[in-house]
């Protein structure tokens, strides 16, 4: 850490009493049993790749580095291509490791950042809450999202900076709204300054990819019963085929 950064160790996850919107920011529970790791596993059960996008200065790496190392920086360094970082959950006593690109926004990087997209199973949108331009801008990062990523790939968007509340130019419901009509998989709003939301983000992303590791797994198995029915339905026609007697008149 450099000697301008400032630590501070917010209480993560938790409503900011001074946030009027803080009942709306609440979040649905995580529906499976989780610990978050301090470690960095090796040995991991399953790992996802994450990126993160949208316009310079929105706080995506104060949120990223919020969520993983419980810092938050005050002053602003912008981010030269790309950071890595990690987040490791244990889920239903799975270990699960997102592997978490946070990228740089800054229109000079733009067509390197692109490169990311691919192979993402989940992409974490962000605008200021505060700076009605990086909300707009959104359009344009989900096109590129939709143009370069995997067609699969999970979309949040999140709205932070909401501890700047009476800067507020995006209201939750335009939030909620445009995540709605563009069918995202979450929307939630944060603060990488209190801490509101910031683990809340990447522990949805870990709840969403498990479930739907765990849908495909479910998936495999029933085609593969599927199967071996299918096999001893044959195994019992060929069987009754050999019998002579059968069906004869
Ligand atoms: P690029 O690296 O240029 O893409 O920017 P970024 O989106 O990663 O923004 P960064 O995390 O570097 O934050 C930019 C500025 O916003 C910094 O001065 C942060 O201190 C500030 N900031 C980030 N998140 C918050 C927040 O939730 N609340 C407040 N008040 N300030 C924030």
């Amino acid at each position: 850490m450099s000697e301008n950064q400032e630590e501070k160790k917010p209480d993560i996850g938790k409503e900011n009493p001074e946030d009027k919107n803080s009942k709306k920011n609440s979040v649905p529970p995580i529906k499976y049993e989780y610990e978050i790791l301090s470690e960095d596993y090796t040995n991991f059960d399953l790992s996802f790749k994450l990126i993160v996008i949208g316009d310079s200065g929105v706080g995506k790496s104060c949120l990223t580095n919020n969520a993983v190392k419980n810092i938050f920086t005050e002053s602003y360094n912008a981010t030269v291509g790309f950071e890595f970082f990690t987040f490791n959950v244990k889920m239903s006593g799975k270990i699960i490791k997102l592997q978490i690109w946070d990228t740089c926004g800054q229109e000079l990087y733009r067509s390197l950042i692109t490169n990311f997209y691919r192979n993402a199973s989940l992409a974490i949108m962000v605008y200021a809450i505060n700076d009605r331009a990086t909300f707009e801008n959104i359009e344009m990062w989900l096109r590129e999202l939709r143009t370069h990523s995997n067609p699969d790939a999970k979309v949040f968007l999140i709205g932070n900076k909401v501890d700047l509340e009476k800067e507020r130019e995006i209201t939750t419901e335009q939030g909620e709204n445009y995540s709605k009509q563009n069918k995202l998989d979450l929307f939630m709003e944060s603060s990488a300054k209190t801490g509101l939301n910031t683990q809340n983000i990447f522990l949805k992303a870990a709840e969403l990819l498990f479930d739907n590791y765990n849908k495909y797994q479910n998936e495999k198995k029933e085609n593969e019963n599927e199967d071996n029915d299918n096999k001893d339905q044959s195994q019992v026609l060929r069987d009754d085929s050999k019998d002579s007697t059968k069906g004869c008149c």
